[in-house]
């Protein structure tokens, strides 16, 4: 096994072994990709304060997420198409998940399906709701999510409609990749995951196929979206979904204080502020700058969580320094997942807790606890000042 030492280095494993349309599905933003850039590049405006000569003895990055204990505070976010990145992905993930400690959140548009990863796991794992027009569907997706029982619902709320993401038209992503000459002249490359492939449980979205009917192309995401996802969601319909489920409800995709004050309405147990790594609305806030004026609104009645940006266990200290309860990580944990399967992801999370507790520990802090925005150095007008 090749020495791991960072997030990077899987990285580059990855994008070796991984087909050019899936890693570039992966690593990529909307449009210009300003928003991807700078999710990421914003971490690095805040400075840590060093402490010397406080005692650093009986450490501990353990938190709690939604009133669930977890081995630091970072959950797996829910990436569709994660069943592509490696044979059984999902599962893989959910497994190296489990064994650290953390919660593994599972896509509506994952490969392997919601029985799947209940089937190969021992502990509740959280499953993510994207709405739909056909509400049979969705009532049938969230009794199966009751019935592998799953311990949260996160509901994502800034994808009815897909932001453009280029290489992905050009690419024609989708799941499994069609026998075009391109594709084959790629996969030919990538025998590894070729291999894994062909042992695969599944290889089309396994919570959708065989469970919907009069879709035009199950296999394409983008048609997909299109034809099924609900452009008339509103909170009123949030309200009824989170009836539906009567267990805790996380909701995903808040970037504004006014949006986070309707999901603290409509009674969230969590919020996730993300612009769902810069894949949706170019242009928007990164979501480290976006979070102190949700903490200000709401951060006293609800837990805030953060996703989009985080590389590293330094980017996750930050975020719990400003503030987040709990932070999630999607392109690391798949840079892992791509690169070595399980074992992958489980050196992805051991990169960040080791950077994590060793950062927190040269800031003078033990636990998470006692981790608050004291330990940062954050730039006068970090957040914007906005006209109006
Ligand atoms: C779906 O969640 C995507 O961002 O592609």
């Amino acid at each position: 096994m090749p020495v791991i030492t960072e997030i990077e280095d899987l990285k580059r494993i990855y994008r070796r072994r991984t087909p050019k349309m899936f890693y570039d599905y992966c690593e990529s933003g909307s449009w210009t990709e300003q928003t991807f850039r700078e999710n990421s590049s914003d971490f690095d405006k805040l400075y840590f304060r060093q402490r010397i000569a406080v005692d650093m003895t009986d450490r501990s990055t353990a938190s709690q997420m939604i009133g669930e204990d977890v081995a630091m505070p970072v959950a797996l976010a829910p990436v569709g198409l994660t069943g592509m990145q490696h044979a059984d992905g999902e599962i893989k993930a959910a497994r190296a998940a489990e064994k650290f400690g953390v919660p593994f959140t599972l896509s509506t548009m994952s490969i392997n399906s919601i029985e799947d990863v209940a089937a190969a796991t021992t502990k509740p794992f959280w499953f993510q709701l994207y709405t739909m027009r056909d509400e049979d569907f969705i009532r049938r997706l969230i009794e199966r999510a009751k019935a592998a029982k799953c311990s949260a619902l996160v509901i994502t709320l800034d994808l009815q409609i897909l932001g453009q993401r280029h290489k992905d038209l050009k690419n024609g992503l989708s799941a499994p990749p069609k026998p075009t000459l391109m594709n084959m002249i790629n996969l030919a490359t990538k025998w590894r995951w070729g291999i894994g492939m062909l042992g695969a449980q599944r290889r089309e979205f396994g919570n959708i196929v065989g469970h919907v009917e009069g879709i035009s192309d199950a296999a394409d995401l983008g048609a997909w979206t299109a034809e099924q996802f609900d452009l008339t969601l509103d909170w009123t319909k949030i309200a009824k979904l989170k009836e539906m489920w009567g267990g805790k409800v996380i909701l995903k995709g808040i970037i504004d204080a006014e949006d986070a004050k309707m999901a603290l309405k409509v009674g969230a147990d969590a919020i996730i502020v993300s612009n769902h790594g810069g894949r949706q609305l170019d242009g928007a806030l990164s979501s480290i700058r976006a979070l102190p004026a949700i903490l200000d609104a709401v951060g006293d009645k609800v837990e805030v969580h953060l996703d989009s940006g985080i590389r590293s266990g330094q980017d996750v200290l930050k975020a719990v320094a400003m503030g987040a309860k709990g932070t999630y990580i999607g392109r690391a944990f798949v840079y892992g997942l791509g690169a070595m399967g399980e074992a992958g992801v489980t050196a992805a999370l051991e990169v960040i807790r080791k950077e994590m507790d060793i950062s927190m520990a040269l800031c003078g802090r033990r636990s998470i606890a006692e981790v608050s925005r004291d330990i940062l150095l954050v730039p006068e007008g970090f957040e914007g000042r906005w006209q109006g």
